[in-house]
């Protein structure tokens, strides 16, 4: 059997960013799997722009690997108790693409933050997004990992067994939706 296709989604572009770290733990609880990470560094929506030219290509790239992906793992911070722009400005455009790329998708969505809540207006937020792109949300407890620069190792690991557990729930989860 071939291994399932896990696409992953990062709503900060940082380098150094927890949620890349966040996504690297959910990566490896998922187990074995074909990964790509996607790269929401797009240009921002602009109806102008669709028009003249068309979907942009790396907007292309991404619907299509969400179309793809037998599971897709978003983790984002929320900004100012927020979804993020980049995130947001992806969700934009893959709802201009045909063929409604994240319709039935097995879906877990999570947050890392620097702040006390983990991001959880945020996540709230993304989850709300979801709704019109049909994703199918794996439900189960949120995962929101609060003072996150605390949580992480400087080899990128996350240190608390709690949320570890929580994360192996989700992607055991989301891998038996796929
Ligand atoms: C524009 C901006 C807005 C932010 N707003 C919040 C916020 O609402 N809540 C919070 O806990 N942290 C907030 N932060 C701090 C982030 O949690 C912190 O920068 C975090 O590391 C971002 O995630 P990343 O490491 O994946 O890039 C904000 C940071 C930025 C740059």
């Amino acid at each position: 059997m071939s291994k399932p296709k896990l696409l992953t989604i990062s709503g900060s572009l940082r380098k150094g960013s927890f949620n890349r770290m966040l996504l690297g733990e959910a990566e490896r609880a998922f187990g074995d799997a074909e990964v790509t990470r996607a790269d929401l560094n797009l240009p921002l929506y602009d109806g102008d722009l669709e028009e003249a030219e068309g979907v942009p290509s790396a907007v292309q790239t991404l619907a299509e690997q969400v179309k793809n992906a037998d599971a897709v793992v978003i983790s984002s911070p929320e900004y100012n108790k927020g979804i993020t722009g980049v995130l947001k400005n992806a969700f934009d455009w893959i709802s201009r693409v045909e063929g409604m790329p994240f319709k039935g998708k097995p879906t877990v969505v999570m947050s890392a933050n620097a702040g006390r809540t983990g991001g959880e207006t945020g996540q709230f937020m993304v989850l709300s997004c979801l709704v019109p792109l049909q994703a199918h949300v794996i439900p189960g407890p949120m995962l929101c990992v609060a003072a996150a620069g605390k949580e992480f190792n400087d080899d990128s690991r996350m240190t608390n067994d709690h949320y570890l557990k929580v994360l192996g729930g989700k992607m055991d989860a989301l891998r038996a939706a796929t």
